[in-house]
């Protein structure tokens, strides 16, 4: 594991972001995910920056979400596919070769789980998987309590993450489930970069970097991950 200990939020988004990019091949076309949430907020502004100076050239590039809330599309405010375009697909002035945004308003979430699967065996595995980690040790809507061998697949809600999804959205949602790329998906992953900010992901992030693996704290399934890069904060970091 290469532990990367910034001083703060926005360093910690700048080295995200230039991990990212070193992480997409020149030679070959690749397959990129990142997450939703606040943290990768700065690490996405500095990624498009980065593109949109030709610094970074994901013209060969194709880009597929991590997850989302089941109900919600591109056009609810705090969605993942909201996140993903307005803030990353919309920013670029020079766009990916492709990108998938899981549909969390499928009327066949089961189709839309294949789907999501035949994406990633036909363009992947994933060259890079950009993490954050939930307060109870998600990864994507990989929920406490999750089999460590699933591909895609749709999954209650956690209460923790029920609490917590609230600072998302402007207006009340009545979410119960999440459909997430599965761990297999995250650990087939060539590289991996798990980001974190603030004192409130310290203990969490410790059970998850330094705790046994276990299910409980599915973050911790990373500790057997070969090519793993942590890029935290101090606040973050500040219980391990
Ligand atoms: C959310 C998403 C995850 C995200 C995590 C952390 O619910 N499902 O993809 O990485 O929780 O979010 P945040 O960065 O807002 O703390």
């Amino acid at each position: 594991m290469n532990l990367i200990i910034c001083e703060n939020y926005r360093e910690m988004s700048q080295k995200a972001a230039q991990l990212a990019a070193e992480g997409i091949p020149r030679s070959k076309n690749s397959l990129i995910s990142f997450p939703g949430g606040d943290t990768p907020l700065g690490m996405v502004e500095q990624f498009a920056g980065m593109v949109n100076a030709g610094e970074v050239d994901i013209s060969r590039t194709r880009y597929v979400s991590l997850d989302e809330w089941i109900g919600l599309g591109p056009d609810d405010q705090g969605s993942c596919a909201w996140f993903n375009w307005t803030k990353l697909l919309q920013k670029l002035s020079k766009p990916f070769l492709e990108a998938y945004i899981i549909n969390g308003k499928a009327e066949d979430l089961n189709v839309e789980c294949g789907n999501l699967n035949m994406y990633i065996e036909k363009y992947g595995p994933l060259d890079l998987s950009v993490l954050g980690i939930g307060m109870n040790g998600h990864l994507g809507f990989n929920e406490d309590g999750v089999d460590f061998n699933l591909k895609a697949h749709v999954i209650p809600l956690s209460e923790t993450t029920k609490s917590v999804m609230r600072k998302y959205f402007t207006k009340e949602h009545d979410l119960k489930y999440g459909i997430t790329q599965g761990l297999l998906h995250i650990m087939e992953a060539k590289r991996v970069i798990l980001i974190a900010s603030g004192a409130h992901k310290a203990e969490i992030l410790r059970r998850a970097l330094r705790g046994p693996v276990d299910t409980l704290v599915p973050a911790s399934i990373l500790q057997n991950h070969p090519n793993l890069f942590v890029v935290a904060d101090r606040e973050a970091t500040s219980a391990l």
